[in-house]
């Protein structure tokens, strides 16, 4: 799929048909996911691919939404900050979040591209996640990803709107909301 069509077709799916993805895209996007980047180049990133259903509706569970039971597979994404924070100190723990944040969303479109659906899940009870994935305490999990065929007939049709361009944007210096004349316009190609 071409980048700019997959930007506009990636959207949360709450709700999946029962078929299973093929796990080799499942690799495929991590890999991508993988390419995101990192500082030092330090990929701080784990992923756990879970299929047992009985694993994904506890994790279900403990996010407290209960669509995500429904989810043939789920990558929880998980971050061990020690490097990052001790090469960076309190940046380092900051680095870590905006990794996380950068590996997610190429997670999210190469899965778009493949044609799979999925949906960032940020709100969830950490230790709970934790004890079920056997993940140690020093491990964040930064996000349960739920994926799997959008079941159309069940989703949500409407999107949710995006802010517009021109409300994203200042030029120059904050709270600059015009474009200074100065500008340079080069033709473009
Ligand atoms: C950090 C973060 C946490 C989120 N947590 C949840 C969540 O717990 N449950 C959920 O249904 N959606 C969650 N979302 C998805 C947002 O609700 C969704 O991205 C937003 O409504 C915009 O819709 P779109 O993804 O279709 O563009 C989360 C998104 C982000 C970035």
């Amino acid at each position: 799929m071409e980048l700019n069509k997959a930007i506009k077709a990636r959207h949360s799916t709450r709700a999946f048909k029962s078929s299973q993805v093929d796990w080799r895209d499942l690799m495929d996007a991590i890999d991508a996911a993988n390419q995101s980047p990192l500082a030092g180049n330090h990929n701080h990133i784990k992923f756990i691919i879970i299929q047992h259903k009985d694993t994904i509706r506890q994790l279900a569970k403990h996010a407290n939404q209960s669509w995500i039971a429904q989810a043939p597979s789920l990558i929880a994404v998980c971050a061990d900050d020690k490097f990052l924070e001790e090469h960076y100190g309190e940046r380092g723990r900051i680095y870590g979040k905006q990794q996380a944040g950068a590996m997610v969303q190429t997670l999210l479109l190469k899965l778009t591209d493949l044609n799979i659906q999925s949906c960032w899940i940020g709100a969830f009870t950490d230790e709970l996640v934790r004890q079920t994935l056997k993940i140690p305490s020093h491990i964040q999990v930064e996000a349960l990803i739920p994926v799997g065929k959008e079941n159309k007939s069940k989703a949500t049709p409407q999107r949710r709107k995006k802010k517009l361009l021109e409300k994203t944007i200042f030029w120059d210096t904050w709270d600059m909301d015009r474009k200074p004349t100065t500008f340079e316009e080069p033709t473009r190609q």
